[in-house]
């Protein structure tokens, strides 16, 4: 039976569902109004203004063994449940990236936790383009590419429906090919970033553990990118 832990504000609810688990609180739902120390991957941080966003950590059983990791069957969920709400297509950005318009309008963080992943979920939705600090260009929401306001509490109650389904291991094959088909980074030069190098490249797969294949410039020859420290930009930037 999973617990639904809501806070008007906190620091992250990553943080917070991590707390549960070491406690002995194993299936916990953590959500918040706002956060005030939102964090994305490799350290950088998630802006998450109050009443605006969905704040969102899932703390799921995971043994490691799956083949599919938790980001890519939380981007798939993520991406069509804000599909369906807005009725565009929401697009992925390898590895945990959500686009709409060329925009990043949300994000994954998946940290393990003894026996458990916390998938974090973060969406824009009902931001204005204002609202967004404007050094954060590549940044946009639901709402302001849409040009109309969403209940961001539905959306997030649909979110937490959609993952229930998309964990059930039954469902891999599916998630698999809805990611892979919504992948806006496939067939795009990417610049592969990993610890202390760069290297540019064509994205031409995704394996079946959620691999990018990249034909790199330097060698011609298609390599695996994956891991923690690997990040991808394109030619225009952070796309
Ligand atoms: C990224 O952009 O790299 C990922 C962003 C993930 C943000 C979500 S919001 C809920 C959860 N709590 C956090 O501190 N981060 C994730």
């Amino acid at each position: 039976m999973k617990r639904l832990i809501w806070l008007e504000s906190t620091a992250s609810t990553n943080d917070v569902a991590k707390e549960l688990v070491r406690a002995g609180k194993k299936d916990v739902i953590v959500a918040a109004g706002q956060q005030t120390a939102g964090r994305g991957r490799q350290g950088r941080s998630f802006y998450s203004p109050p009443n605006m966003g969905i704040y969102l950590s899932m703390a799921l059983p995971y043994d490691g063994k799956r083949s599919l990791p938790p980001t890519v069957i939380a981007g798939a969920a993520a991406a069509s449940v804000l599909s369906t709400a807005c009725g565009r297509q929401i697009g992925c950005k390898w590895v945990n990236d959500l686009l709409l318009d060329g925009y990043k309008i949300g994000g994954i963080l998946s940290e393990l936790c003894q026996d458990r992943v916390i998938v974090g979920i973060g969406v824009n939705v009902n931001q204005t383009q204002e609202d967004i600090p404007p050094e954060l260009s590549h940044v946009s929401s639901l709402a302001a590419r849409c040009g109309r306001m969403f209940r961001v509490e539905a959306l997030r109650y649909a979110l937490i429906r959609e993952m229930d389904i998309r964990w059930q291991p039954e469902m891999d094959e599916e998630t698999f090919a809805y990611y892979r088909k919504h992948l806006l980074t496939l067939g795009q030069r990417v610049k592969v970033m990993g610890t202390g190098s760069e290297r540019w490249g064509t994205a031409v797969g995704l394996a079946k553990d959620s691999a990018l294949l990249v034909c790199f410039d330097d060698t011609s020859a298609v390599e695996r990118v994956i891991g923690p420290e690997v990040s991808i930009r394109g030619p225009h930037g952070y796309l």
